[in-house]
């Protein structure tokens, strides 16, 4: 990727102080507890939700500045409505997230998807022209008889319930049911929605030139920009581009989701392995939530499935945009979407996407905003057995020895633990949401090399392969230009992997470059950051060729070091990447 295009990292600029991260006041119990707990220690303390964060200078950290600080949450009227979707449900939808506590537990957005503009009444259906459903001023218009009033006035009403609005659009010359695209029209659209008060615009992807997606992307993104009014840019192009960071505020990295187990998993996977691009104002999205959409959601399966798809698009910070319809949910759909503990580890300012842990599925982990806090979720992926899942604290980015474990969903402090945590009995499909609390890992001291010290986070570019210390990607000796080296970090990009400073560190360094297991393949680009701050980039880095790179930056009493790889804006085939000798200088 280019130097200049990753300025929305977490940890830039700053508004407002956080309080300590607080999950917040319990829900109503949810009826989908997922299975038993059991431990290796003793039980009884209490955990609380009081940050622990005194004599810790680096948290908390402040909420981040923009349109996006936290993944967006809202609701989609797709999933539920389709084609289907009018000025009523709309107007219903909007009072029922309020009369049901979704707009106070964070749901604000109340997003009209494809189907709302003007379509001519034609067996078969019509492709949209500009002259069939454009106005002879060229603008777009809502279909008058699903939307009688029009858009601004639905907006009004949603603004009056205390939500926002958001609406469809598409890139290319018609929208993926055919109705009118905004190619060619993206300023005069961009200011028809200011001018209704819309507050969001997704902007799909169909009957559009491959060609010029970075171009039409941006274009609307700045014509939106143009406008006096802050809109959030939400992409939905199906896949991640580079250029989408700094373009939008959240990108869709899957294709469509679809209400069953088989597509939730599979678009969480998908979306996992782009963790190192995600972060304030700019969210990976595998796609709007099926929660009480799921195909057996009428029996206890579908209700355990709603709970892990819920979690796991927590934990990954995707933006929380139900696709259920809110007026026909049930009491257990509707305590899955408003956990108030769950939801904070999906909005917690830190900004950092959990990640699976375990080589596998099973045990996913996010740093929280609060010393030694770490977000937790186990799942079962078997199709017919329960399960007992463990994770050693070390695995999550905890020193060893003793931490607390609270239930989220059944909003249970669990006790106090030593070194590992099992969670007995989860069903099938089904999963456990924890909050762990125990030590940041130590910091360094004097001269140490990178994988001697335990890392805090570490996100990896292929799904069940983590990040490796004093090996490459895959476990072999790390190797470059024919020369092995004994230590390092082997990354798969886009990778991002976090360690702690001490007070007084002044340098980092290392030899950089692809792994010659990558062969002729491979293109990355390594950046070192401090804080919010660009310590060094190395510009692209293409197989075969490409020579090795010495990187020694100083340290300015920073608090995080972030050793970032890109795939360099060509997808990630063979992006095996080599921190060998990775050395942080300390007092
Ligand atoms: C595409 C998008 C969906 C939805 C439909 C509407 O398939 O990916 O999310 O917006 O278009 O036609």
């Amino acid at each position: 990727m280019s130097p200049n295009t990753i300025p929305l990292l977490p940890l830039l600029p700053f508004a407002a102080l956080l309080s300590a991260c607080s999950p917040g006041n319990a829900a109503a119990p949810s009826s989908s507890s997922t299975g038993s707990s059991s431990s290796q220690g003793t039980t009884g303390s209490t955990m609380g939700d009081a940050a622990s964060d005194a004599g810790d200078p680096d948290f908390p950290v402040a909420l981040a500045s923009g349109p996006a600080p936290t993944p967006p949450m809202g609701w989609n009227s797709w999933n539920a409505f389709g084609c289907g979707v009018d000025e009523s449900t709309i107007e219903g939808v909007a009072q029922t997230l309020v009369a049901t506590g979704m707009a106070d537990a964070g749901y604000q957005y109340v997003n009209i998807d494809d189907c709302w503009s003007f379509y001519p009444q034609t067996t078969p259906a019509a492709q949209c022209t500009p002259s069939t459903c454009r106005t002879d001023a060229g603008a777009l218009q809502a279909n008058p008889s699903t939307f009688p009033d029009g858009i601004a006035a639905v907006a009004t009403d949603v603004h009056n319930l205390g939500l926002k609005l958001g609406i469809y659009g598409d890139r290319g010359t018609n929208t993926c049911a055919g109705r009118e695209g905004s190619q060619g029209y993206e300023t005069q659209d961009s200011q028809s929605f200011a001018s209704w008060g819309v507050d969001y615009l997704k902007y799909d992807n169909c009957s559009a030139d491959a060609g010029i997606i970075e171009q039409q992307y941006q274009t609307m993104s700045m014509a939106l920009q143009a406008t006096s009014r802050p809109i959030v840019f939400s992409i939905c192009a199906w896949n991640f581009y580079e250029w989408e960071l700094g373009t939008g505020q959240l990108w869709r990295t899957t294709s469509d989701i679809q209400p069953n187990w088989t597509s939730v998993l599979s678009n969480v996977m998908t979306n996992e392995v782009l963790a190192a691009y995600g972060g304030p104002n700019g969210w990976n999205d595998p796609d709007m939530l099926e929660v009480g959409n799921l195909e057996s959601a009428d029996s206890a399966l579908g209700d355990i499935e709603d709970q892990s798809h819920f979690s796991l698009w927590a934990i990954s910070d995707a933006p929380l945009i139900a696709g259920n319809d809110p007026m026909l949910m049930t009491p257990t759909t509707q305590s899955i979407l408003t956990n108030s503990e769950v939801i904070a580890i999906n909005q917690d300012a830190l900004g950092l996407q959990g990640v699976t842990v375990s080589g596998d599925a099973s045990v996913w982990a996010k740093p929280l905003n609060q010393s030694g806090a770490r977000a937790v979720v186990l799942l079962n992926t078997s199709d017919t057995s329960a399960a007992n899942i463990t994770f050693q604290l070390p695995e999550i980015g905890l020193a060893g020895g003793s931490a607390t474990v609270r239930d989220l969903v059944s909003h249970a402090d669990l006790g106090s633990f030593q070194d590992s945590y099992t969670y007995n009995a989860i069903p099938a499909h089904g999963s456990a949401t924890l909050k762990v609390v125990g030590a940041e890992p130590p910091r360094p001291s004097g001269t140490t090399y990178l994988s001697d010290l335990q890392w805090t986070y570490a996100s990896n570019g292929l799904a069940n392969h983590l990040v490796q210390k004093d090996a490459n990607w895959s476990g072999q000796p790390i190797t470059m230009s024919g020369t092995p080296y004994a230590k390092g970090l082997g990354v798969y990009g886009p990778s991002l992997v976090i360690y702690r400073l001490a007070p007084g560190c002044s340098s980092f360094k290392a030899t950089v470059g692809l792994d010659d297991s990558a062969g002729a393949g491979g293109s990355v680009v390594f950046q070192v950051w401090a804080d919010g701050q660009k310590l060094y980039d190395s510009g692209p880095v293409v197989g075969p060729s490409a020579p090795v790179q010495s990187v020694q930056v100083s340290l300015n009493n920073n608090k995080r070091l972030r050793l970032l790889v890109t795939n360099d804006n060509d997808g990630s085939t063979l992006d095996r990447a080599d921190w060998a000798n990775a050395q942080v200088v300390c007092p």
